[in-house]
């Protein structure tokens, strides 16, 4: 299921894990890599192909949620305005939202834009964990390196780290741990 708007989404308990990042992050890649399904989620190379809140049933037990991305510089300021929008009331009223997987370019030094995002959810106190992704895209070395760097930028706001997973959509490195936390969370 598809919506425009938050309100529409699917009446239900089951629990629900939604997907957010930078457009162009991975998210909908991710998404296929752990669902073991090339097409499920759309993906593209243009940032800004995923539009709306997609809904995919799994299991007949929970969901998962594609979610548009936030702050490309080439989508239009109107458009990006809008899916703020979305996103921010979905994650906001969204009642079975067990927890949001917010995605990180792991080739990236710290982006402002993912900071701000992650300390909005923690004012708003939304559960998140932090999936670096596009593994395969760097040495192991400046890995560590931007992982650190990110860790160090954000005890500047947070007592305590969140979760963080490593993943990369086109080995499936990181798809073992990230479905074993999510059967963790799900019990
Ligand atoms: P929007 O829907 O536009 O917000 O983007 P998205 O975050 O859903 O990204 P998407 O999954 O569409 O992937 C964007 C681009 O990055 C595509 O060209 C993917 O093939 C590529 N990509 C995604 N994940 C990986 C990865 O782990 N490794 C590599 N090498 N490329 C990746
Ligand atoms: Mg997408």
């Amino acid at each position: 299921m598809s919506n425009s708007d938050y309100k529409a989404c699917p009446k239900t308990t089951l629990p629900e894990i939604a997907f957010i990042g930078r457009s162009n992050v991975g998210k909908s890649s991710l998404i296929n890599m752990l669902m073991n399904k090339k097409n499920l989620a759309k993906t593209s190379s243009a940032p800004g192909k995923t539009q709306l809140i997609n809904h995919f049933m799994i299991n007949q037990s929970w969901y998962l949620v594609d979610l548009p991305g936030y702050g490309y510089a080439k989508v239009s300021r109107d458009k990006r305005g809008q899916w703020q929008k979305l996103i921010s009331n979905y994650l906001r009223h969204r009642e079975n939202l067990t927890v949001v997987f917010v995605l990180i370019d792991c080739r990236l030094e710290p982006q402002t834009i993912d900071l701000e995002f992650i300390n909005w959810c923690g004012e708003e106190q939304i559960p998140f964990v932090l999936v670096f992704t596009k593994l395969d895209k760097v040495s192991n070395a400046e890995w560590e390196r931007n992982f650190t760097k990110f860790q160090q930028a954000m005890e500047r706001s947070w007592e305590e780290l969140p979760a963080s997973f490593a993943s990369s959509s086109t080995t499936a490195q990181g798809r073992e741990e990230l479905l074993g936390y999510i059967q963790s969370l799900l019990g």
